[in-house]
């Protein structure tokens, strides 16, 4: 982690098990984390990292909490050993996709098995694979990852948190070159330890900004192979026709975080052919360039 990094602070609600879900969907679309879950005493505790944003942010947050009826908890602050306890709780431990790659925490032992195996450690930041939207993108990913490894093509995550999208795209072959934005910090730190991690940071570049890769892109013609964006579908509005201009044909397109409310929208600004991937609370578009 990088020594400048703000300290970890848990931001905590006390909710009946009934409201919990709306306010599991809100509190990760105001703060981009994962939220855990716990029950105590008939009474569900939600607990999220907001050590990324700063005291008025943090103070409108709690604000919204109580004016949902939530009972808001005084902060906690954790220190950086305790975040193995935190993500082991929220049951992050080696999990398979589609039968085919691994994805095993950095403190658990890495098995010898066939297919890729990608090590992992969240930090601070979203993206262990647990989350349904991650989840879908892997297997999205891990479906269609080409017969023979792809290079000379470039691999954009937007909204990389982890990193875990992109890191699995260069380890499925979609390319051999990454670039991956993230505007929070905590993020772009927790990437650039998984991408070493994995032994990829040398063929990455991690960034907070995007204007900067799309003008480079842009002005020497060069294009994306596989984009990956599971953020928001307001972010994905405002991005898409941009990203879709800088794929090469036959190129693909993994949207996610798409809200039921903002499914429609979305799709519109989607040029056929591609595919709706309809989970309960958020949805994930495929979407193939077509070649000519
Ligand atoms: C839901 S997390 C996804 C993390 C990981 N890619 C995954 O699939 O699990 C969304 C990430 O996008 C980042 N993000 C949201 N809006 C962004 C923007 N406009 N520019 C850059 N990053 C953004 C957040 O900071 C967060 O780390």
């Amino acid at each position: 982690m990088n020594q400048s990094a703000p300290p970890a602070i848990l931001f905590k609600l006390m909710t009946d098990p009934g409201e919990a879900s709306f306010l599991v969907d809100w509190l990760e679309k105001s703060t981009g984390q994962p939220v855990v879950e716990e029950i105590f005493d008939g009474r569900s505790l939600l607990s999220v990292s907001v050590g990324h944003m700063d005291g008025l942010k943090r103070a409108l947050l709690a604000e919204g909490g109580r004016s949902l009826g939530a009972t808001v908890l005084p902060e906690e602050v954790i220190g950086e050993t305790d975040w193995d306890a935190f993500w082991k709780k929220q049951g992050f431990s080696l999990f398979r996709v589609n039968r085919w790659m691994h994805v095993v925490p950095e403190w658990e032992e890495v098995p010898e098995v066939e297919g890729p195996v990608l090590r992992l450690h969240p930090h601070l930041a979203f993206g262990t694979g647990l989350h349904e939207t991650t989840g879908q993108c892997l297997s999205l990913l891990v479906d269609h990852r080409p017969i023979v490894k792809k290079r000379s093509s470039a691999i954009l995550d937007f909204g990389s948190g982890t990193g875990i999208l992109g890191i699995a795209g260069l380890m499925l072959g979609f390319g051999g070159r990454l670039f991956a934005v993230d505007d929070d910090p905590l993020a772009i730190d927790s990437t650039l330890a998984n991408l070493r991690l994995n032994g990829l940071e040398k063929q990455s570049i991690v960034q907070s900004g995007f204007d900067g890769i799309a003008r480079e892109f842009l002005e020497e013609g060069k294009r994306f192979g596989l984009i990956c964006a599971n953020v928001t579908g307001n972010v994905i509005v405002r991005f898409l026709p941009e990203w879709h201009g800088l794929l090469e044909p036959g190129g693909i397109l993994v949207l996610s975080g798409i809200s039921t409310r903002e499914l429609d929208r979305v799709e519109s600004l989607c040029p056929p052919p591609f595919s709706v991937f309809r989970r309960r609370r958020f949805h994930t578009i495929f979407l193939r360039k077509s070649a000519c």
